[in-house]
Parts: C-alpha cells; structure tokens; sequence
C-alpha cells in the first residue's frame, strides 16, 4: 500500500516518489500511468536479486510488459565504466531498442549505475528507481544524480538525470543487513543539522525505534528526509547553489571513505564521521558553542558504528582532501554547521584544525586496550 506521495517539482521533469509497504501488487499499473514503455531492462545485485527480482519480474510479465534482467555483483566498485559496457553490451545484443525503460532495483550503488545506464543508452531512456537500501530510499535515489567512478576519482563520469518516478518499499528494509540501517543514518542525521531541528529532534526522541525498524517511526522519518531532498531537487536541480548543504560531513567523509580504500568504511558510515569532524572544526571555528556540538555527536554516538578506527591513515585522508574535485582554486569549502537545522559554507579552514578534528573523531572509537 502506498502511504505517502512527495513531489519532486521540476517542471516537465517532474515526478513522485511513493512510499509505502508491500508494494508490488500495484508497481506495474503504476508504470502504465507514466507512460513507461512495455519493454523493460530491471539492473539488480547479487544480494537483491534473491530476495525480490523473481517477484517483479513476474508480476510484470503478468500485466504483460516484456522484461529482461541483469544481475551483477553487488558492491561499489561495479560502478565503472567496464561495467556499465558490459551492460550496454548485453542490452545490444538483446535487442533493446530505444523505446524501452531501465528499472534500477537496489542500493545506491544499483541506482547510480542504472541511472548512469539509462542516461546514455540511446541518448536516454526512461529510469524507474526502486531504492532498496535506507540510504538509497531517502537519498540517492531522488534528485537526478547518476554517475560511475573513474580510478581518479569517485562519481566522475556521470550526469544529471531524473527518474520518472521512485518506488520506496519499506519493507526491503527487513532484509537489510544492520550495517546498512547505520548507513542510512548517516544521510538521515545529515538532514536534520542542515535543515530541520524538528527533524533532529524526533531522530533524538525516536533514534532507537529506527534502529528496531519501528514502521511508524521509519515512514515519518522517510518522508521528511524525501520531501528535504525533493525540495532542494526542486530550488537547484544541477547543484549550482544552495544543495550544496547536502555536503556537510562530506568533505570529511569523502576523504575517510577513500583513504579506507572503499573497504573499511562503506558511504554512510564515513558521513557519520565525517559530521562529528566538522561538527568539531565548526566549534573551533567558533561557529557552534559546545551545547550544539555535543548534541550533534551525541546522537551520532547512539548509532551503532563499528570499523577498526585504527586502520585509517590520518594523513592519507588530509592528502586526499586537498585534491577533491570540490575545493576551488586549492581552497577547501567546508559546510558546517551554525546551529542545528543550520549550516554555512566556509572556507579558509586551516590544515591544522582539520587534523586535529580527525583524530578527536577516530578516537571516540578506538577501542581501549591496555
Ligand atoms: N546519487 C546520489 O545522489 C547519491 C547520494 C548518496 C549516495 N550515493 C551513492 O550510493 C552508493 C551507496 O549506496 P548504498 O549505501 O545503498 O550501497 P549499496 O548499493 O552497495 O547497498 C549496500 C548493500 O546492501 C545490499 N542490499 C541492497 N538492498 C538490500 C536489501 N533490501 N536487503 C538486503 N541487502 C540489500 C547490497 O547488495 C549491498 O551489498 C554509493 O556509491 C554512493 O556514492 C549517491
Ligand atoms: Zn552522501
């Protein structure tokens, strides 16, 4: 049943995004009401596949649309260009034309690549996204941005291309493993500091209920983070201007996530550490007083994340950051918070106190040995 529809508001671009639980009897009528071609390519991973490919596909054959699918393995470095040719080449070779659609099934990781996919195919064929991951359902999936990486960099090679619309399920979080809800928090305590103290405030009082996959409590959270992310989507589709606050413990994070070689932390696990060094950076700074900061890693410090904080290279990290694609002209752009519900992007920070926030961070998980 679908329970809430949020509105990305883009002109001819625009479309919904459902949300709800136990979805599929009515995901194919859906497709219909949009004018999705009958021939259909569902992307999928190994892990997901499983679990609800068979299902789909069926019950799209079953409303007769012709549907063909590709399984490849899960995990971030399936996001390449050799990826994405190997899938091209399959499409070709299976005769999809150019009057067809692309259904990304998955995690973040599915929906860049597929997006990436139905971009290009064909100069660009329809994208239907069903998230399947937290972070995918209240993140990556809305707002348009679709890429693979290159060995230089991360989402380097990609595009600006919106979905006709995106299909949340809440019940694929059931088999989501608990490293994955973490994940997803990341992004979701990420739309409280910058946006909405309401938001932070309800994660504060309801944070161990989302841990527990509590329905009600999950749905409202969801939904607020959707309606965040479609409303930046909507003020600046091409990330010229004011989402860029979506960065905030990116920068950080970024660097955290590569110098771990993509292995020791996934995405969100780094945003989570990557929004208690800027939150640290922004009290130096004197941008926030210790009441804001404290808040803001305090609820941090309830989810539960664990990696061997003693396998990070500090200095691999700060060498990575000043050679993100971000920094213009050499000068780092941080954005940091001012209080909750608030952020403001600054430069100028200095090496040293981007230092010292990084190890206070990687402290707070060391485990203590004697
Ligand atoms: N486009 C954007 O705006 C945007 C925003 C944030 C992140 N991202 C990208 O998203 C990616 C991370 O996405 P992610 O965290 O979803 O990772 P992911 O796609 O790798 O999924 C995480 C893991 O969960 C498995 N999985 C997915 N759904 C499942 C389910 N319902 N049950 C059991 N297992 C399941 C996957 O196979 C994978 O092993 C990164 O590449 C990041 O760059 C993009
Ligand atoms: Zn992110």
């Amino acid at each position: 049943m679908i329970h809430r529809q949020i509105d990305v508001a883009l002109g001819e671009r625009s479309y919904p995004i459902y949300v709800g639980n136990d979805m599929t009897a009515t995901f194919a009528p859906t497709c219909r009401q949009h004018g999705i071609p009958d021939r259909l390519v569902v992307l999928t991973d190994g892990n997901v596949a499983p679990l609800y490919l068979q299902p789909l596909l069926k019950h799209l054959r079953h409303f007769k649309f012709d549907v063909t699918s590709i399984t490849i393995p899960p995990g971030e470095r399936q996001k390449s260009l050799q990826r994405a040719h190997a899938i091209f080449t399959g499409m070709l070779e299976a005769g999809v034309g150019r009057r067809s659609a692309v259904i990304a099934l998955g995690g973040g990781v599915i929906g860049d690549l597929a997006g990436f996919i139905a971009a290009t195919y064909h100069r660009g064929v329809p994208l239907i996204q069903v998230p399947t991951t937290l972070l995918a359902q209240v993140d990556s999936s809305i707002g348009g941005k679709v890429a693979v990486n290159h060995p230089l960099g991360k989402n380097m090679i990609g595009a600006f291309y919106q979905p006709k619309f995106v299909w949340t399920d809440m019940e694929c979080l059931r088999t989501l493993p608990a490293r994955e809800i973490v994940s997803g928090l990341g992004e979701i305590i990420k739309y409280g500091v910058i946006l909405d103290a309401g938001l932070f405030d309800d994660l504060e009082a309801n944070i161990d209920r989302i841990l527990s996959l509590d329905r009600e409590a999950i749905l409202r959270v969801q939904t607020r983070c959707a309606e965040l992310k479609a409303d930046l989507t909507s003020q600046d589709e091409k990330e010229a201007g004011i989402r860029i606050v979506l960065n905030y413990g990116h920068t950080v994070g970024h660097a955290l996530e590569a110098a771990g070689n993509y292995r020791l932390l996934n995405h969100g696990e780094a945003v989570l550490l990557g929004m208690i060094a800027e939150s640290s950076i922004a009290l130096a700074m004197g941008m926030i007083g210790r009441d804001v900061h404290d808040r803001i890693v305090g609820l941090i410090r309830r989810v539960p994340l664990k990696f061997r904080a003693n396998a990070l290279d500090v200095s691999k990290a700060i060498a990575l950051m000043s050679h993100d694609k971000k920094s213009i002209a050499g000068r780092k752009r941080f954005v940091l918070p001012i209080r909750v519900g608030e952020v403001q992007v600054t430069e100028g920070v200095d090496r040293s106190m981007i230092r010292s926030s990084l190890l206070s961070t990687l402290n707070l998980y060391k485990t203590k040995s004697r």
